[in-house]
C-alpha cells in the first residue's frame, strides 16, 4: 500500500516540474503585457504626480494592463516593454497629439527604470486653466541610464537645478527640448557625445558656463537654440563644421568675442540669430554671404567694422545698437 500512493505522488511532483519548466519555456497566453518593472516604474512616476486634472495617470488602476489600457502609455509589441510616455499638454493641431493632458508635481527617479523608453514627452506650457500645473524639480539623473532614448519633451515646465551630465550617455538621443523651464549651471560638455542629435532647445532658462567646444561633435545637428540664458565665453568655432546646421539660435546671452569666420562653412544655415550678446570685432564676410541665410540679426552687441557687401536686405535693426558697425543698411562709415 505504502508504494502503491507513493508512486502516483511522485508521478504527479514529475509533472508539477514538467508543467512549472515548461511554462517558462513557453509562456501562456495570460501572461499579461506589461513588464513588471516598466509598471513599477510608471506606478513611482504617478506617485509623485499631485495636480492630474484629467486623471490620466490618476487612471491607471495597477491590476491593469499599462500596455493596453493606461493613458498615455504605448509598448513595443513584441517585447511588451513600454517604450513611449506622451502626455504632451499642447493642443493635437500643433503637435499631432490627441489629448491634451496637463500635470504637476515631480519627475520620479524611477523613470530610469524603463530601459526600453525612447519617447519622454511630458510638456504642459499651453494650458489655459487659471493656474497651469507643471512639472517641477530636477531633471533625475537616472534618465541616463535610458540608453534607447530618442526624444526628450519635457519643455515648458518649470524644472530647476543642472542639466544631468550624465545625459551624454543617452547614445540614441535625436532631440532635446529643456526650453522654457529653469535651468541653471553649465551645458555639460559631455553633450558632445550625442552624435545623433538633430535639434536641441535649451532657450529660456536660467544656464550660465560657457558653450563648450565638445558641441563640434554633433555633426547631425540641425538647430541649436539657447536663446534667453547667460550663457558666457566665444562662440566655439568648431560650430563651423556642423554641416547640417540650419538654425542657430542664440540671442539675449553673454557670449563674448567675436563672431567665428569658420561659421561662413555652414551652407545650409537658414537663421543666425546673435543678438543682445557682448560680441565684439567685425562681421565675417563669408558669414553674411551664406547663400540660404534667410533670418541675421547681431542688434545690440559691441561689433565694429564695416558691413560687408551683401546681397540680402537685411534690414538696420539687424545690424543697430552696436559699437562702431557703419555701411549699408547703416550710414556709411566716415573714418574712410
Ligand atoms: C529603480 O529606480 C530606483 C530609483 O532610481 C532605484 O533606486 C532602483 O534601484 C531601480 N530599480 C531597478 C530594478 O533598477
Ligand atoms: C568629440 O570627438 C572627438 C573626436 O572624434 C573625441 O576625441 C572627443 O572625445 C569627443 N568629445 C566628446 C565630448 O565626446
Ligand atoms: C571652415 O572655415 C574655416 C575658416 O573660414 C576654414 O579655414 C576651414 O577650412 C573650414 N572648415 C571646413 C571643414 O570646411
Ligand atoms: C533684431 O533684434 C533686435 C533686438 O532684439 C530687434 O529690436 C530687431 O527688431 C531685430 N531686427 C530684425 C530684422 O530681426
Amino acid at each position: 500500500m505504502e508504494t502503491l500512493t507513493k508512486i502516483p505522488l511522485t508521478v504527479v511532483l514529475i509533472f508539477l516540474v514538467i508543467l512549472v519548466g515548461n511554462s517558462k519555456i513557453c509562456p501562456l497566453q495570460v501572461v499579461e503585457s506589461c513588464n513588471v518593472n516598466d509598471k513599477e516604474a510608471l506606478l513611482e512616476f504617478k506617485r509623485v504626480i499631485q495636480f492630474d486634472v484629467w486623471q490620466y495617470p490618476g487612471a491607471w488602476a495597477p491590476d491593469t494592463d499599462c500596455c493596453t489600457t493606461w493613458e498615455g502609455i504605448s509598448c513595443d509589441p513584441v517585447t511588451g516593454r513600454v517604450v513611449e510616455i506622451r502626455m504632451s499638454g499642447f493642443p493635437d493641431d500643433y503637435y499631432g497629439v490627441d489629448t491634451f493632458f496637463a500635470m504637476g508635481g515631480t519627475l520620479s527617479p524611477f523613470l530610469g527604470n524603463l530601459t526600453y523608453l525612447r519617447v519622454l514627452d511630458l510638456r504642459f506650457g499651453l494650458f489655459n486653466g487659471p493656474i497651469p500645473p507643471d512639472l517641477s524639480g530636477p531633471v533625475p539623473n537616472s534618465l541616463g541610464k535610458l540608453s534607447q532614448l530618442e526624444y526628450i519633451y519635457l519643455d515648458h515646465n518649470e524644472l530647476s537645478g543642472a542639466i544631468p551630465t550624465c545625459i551624454g550617455k543617452l547614445s540614441a538621443l535625436q532631440m532635446l527640448y529643456l526650453h522654457h523651464n529653469r535651468l541653471t549651471g553649465p551645458i555639460p560638455f559631455s553633450i558632445g557625445r550625442l552624435v545623433d542629435l538633430q535639434m536641441i532647445d535649451l532657450g529660456h532658462n536660467q544656464l550660465t558656463g560657457v558653450l563648450p567646444s565638445s558641441i563640434g561633435n554633433l555633426t547631425q545637428i540641425k538647430s541649436i537654440i539657447l536663446e534667453n540664458n547667460m550663457i558666457t565665453g566665444n562662440l566655439p568655432q568648431s560650430i563651423g563644421y556642423l554641416n547640417e546646421l540650419r538654425d542657430v539660435l542664440f540671442s539675449n546671452n553673454k557670449f563674448i568675442g567675436p563672431i567665428p569666420p569658420s561659421f561662413g562653412n555652414l551652407s545650409l544655415l537658414k537663421r543666425l540669430l546673435l543678438s543682445k550678446n557682448m560680441l565684439s570685432g567685425d562681421i565675417p564676410s563669408n558669414v553674411l554671404n551664406l547663400k540660404n541665410l534667410e533670418v541675421f540679426n547681431v542688434s545690440t552687441n559691441q561689433l565694429t567694422g564695416k558691413i560687408p557687401p551683401h546681397k540680402s536686405s537685411f534690414p538696420a535693426s539687424a545690424f543697430s545698437q552696436n559699437l562702431g558697425l557703419c555701411d549699408a543698411p547703416l550710414p556709411p562709415c566716415n573714418w574712410l
